[in-house]
Order: C-alpha cells, then sequence, then structure tokens
C-alpha cells in the first residue's frame, strides 16, 4: 500500500518489531548499506531523503518560493506524495506520477536545503516517516535525524561517514555509471556545502545520536559495511534477527 501525505499518522499506534536507524552525510553509503540491510533482515526500507527531495521537487514545478515556510506546508498539503519500497529501492511519486529519478538531479539536489530547514516541513515528515514505521514490524530507515530526532527508541542505531574525498569518488563513479562525466573538484564543493546546510541547521541536524555505532567507510566496501551493521544487530536484538 502506498504511503501517502494525506494519512493520518496519529492514528496509527503500532510497536515495530524491529527499527535500525542509519544515518550519515552523503556519499557515506548509507543508501546502499541500508537497502541491503533491509534486504537481508526481510526489513521495510525507508529513504526519507527521498521525502525531502519530493516535497522540493513539487515546490520547484509549482514556482513557490522555497524560502517561505507556509508556502512549502502548502505544496505537502495540495499534492499527494506516494513512497513505496520496491525492487530494492524506494518509488516516489507525486500526484501519481513517478519521479524517482527526477528528484536524484544535481540542481534539485541543492535546493533541499530550504524544506530540510523549516521546521513544520520536518515535523510534518516525522510523523509520516513514524507512521511508516508502525506499519511495519521491521524497518530499516536512513537519512540525517532518523536515530536522534524520529526513533530515539530504535534497537539499532548506526551513524556512517567517510573522508570527504572518498564520498566525492563514489558520486563521481555513480554518475559516470549512469553516462553523465562529472568534475570531482565540482562533486566534492557541492558535497562540502551540503554537509555545512545538513550540520548547522537547528532541526534535525546530521549529527551522530549519543547511542549510535559510528563506522568509517572510508576504507570499507559495501559488502564489509552491511557484514558489521548485521553482527552489531545480531549482538543487540538477538531475538529480532
Ligand atoms: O540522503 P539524501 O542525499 O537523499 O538527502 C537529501 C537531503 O535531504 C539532505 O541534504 C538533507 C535532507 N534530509 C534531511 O534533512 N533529513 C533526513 N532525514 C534526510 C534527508
Amino acid at each position: 500500500m502506498p504511503e501517502h501525505a494525506r494519512e493520518d499518522p496519529d492514528s496509527v499506534n503500532s510497536i515495530s518489531e524491529l527499527v535500525v536507524t542509519i544515518d550519515g552525510p552523503a556519499g557515506s553509503g548509507k543508501s546502499t548499506v541500508a537497502r541491503l540491510l533491509a534486504e537481508r533482515l526481510d526489513a521495510a526500507f525507508l529513504d526519507t531523503g527521498a521525502m525531502y527531495r519530493a516535497i522540493t521537487l513539487a515546490a520547484v514545478r509549482d514556482g513557490v518560493e522555497l524560502s517561505d515556510e507556509g508556502q512549502l506546508v502548502a505544496v505537502l498539503a495540495k499534492h499527494r506524495f506516494d513512497f513505496k519500497a520496491a525492487q530494492g529501492k524506494m518509488l516516489v511519486a507525486i500526484d501519481g506520477q513517478d519521479v524517482t529519478e527526477a528528484i536524484r538531479d544535481n540542481d534539485l539536489t541543492a535546493k533541499v536545503r530550504f524544506a530540510a530547514a523549516a521546521p513544520r516541513v520536518r515535523e510534518r515528515l516525522v510523523r509520516m516517516q513514524r507512521a511508516f514505521a508502525a506499519r511495519h514490524a521491521r524497518i530499516v530507515t536512513e537519512g540525517r535525524d532518523q536515530g536522534t530526532v524520529v526513533f530515539p527508541e530504535a534497537n539499532a542505531k548506526f551513524y556512517l561517514t567517510a573522508h570527504v574525498r572518498e564520498r566525492a569518488r563514489r558520486r563521481k563513479t555513480e554518475l559516470e555509471a549512469k553516462g553523465r562525466p562529472a568534475d570531482l573538484e565540482q562533486i566534492r564543493q557541492a558535497i562540502e556545502a551540503r554537509d555545512r546546510s545538513d550540520e548547522n541547521r537547528t532541526v534535525g541536524p546530521l549529527k551522530p545520536a549519543p547511542d549510535a555505532v559510528v563506522i568509517d567507510t572510508t576504507d570499507l566496501s559495501i559488502a564489509q559495511v552491511v557484514e558489521r551493521v548485521y553482527r552489531h544487530i545480531e549482538e543487540r536484538c538477538s531475538r529480532s534477527v
């Protein structure tokens, strides 16, 4: 069933059996790790960045002033947003139109900081994220504030990080695989700008939860990170794995 903005998250009140949060900066590998881990744990996968991206895309298409929080909230109420875990990725639609690829656009990525810094937008998205969890027995959720704000009671929390040079290199490889040549230095600067706005906003900033396991992925393969994360979960939540 699609998860959409019009549902009333307050009406959902069940407790998930397993909630795993993975937070970290852009390029830390958290999306890929979260997806693979969800598969392995037979859990639903929630990509919360896709939510901030989708509202930004709808706002850009509506021509609204991105720095105007009231207008962003109105965009959220006006459109139907569907977030559905499928085929190892999160399918995103606005008013029934698939935008899974469109929300990854570089120009759009640079504009997401407005929605991310708007407290009333965050408040609504946080409720949708909790509602998603309440509908699934097991979830692996990834973002910036999942362990700190959204699921402080999560069974296991991880914070992935990596040197900015390595994160830029990964992004370049990803773009080139899609046939889009990219300049490493420009990518690095864009990532650093995003780190700054993610770390410095007053609501839901990027930071590890005090009880998160921090993993530096700079010199690790995806498979190695998944293995480490899985081992931690096995140790902490032996009854759920
Ligand atoms: O993970 P991502 O690159 O798709 O995230 C896009 C932007 O969304 C990111 O720069 C900050 C914002 N975001 C957020 O503020 N809180 C989250 N839980 C997830 C993403």
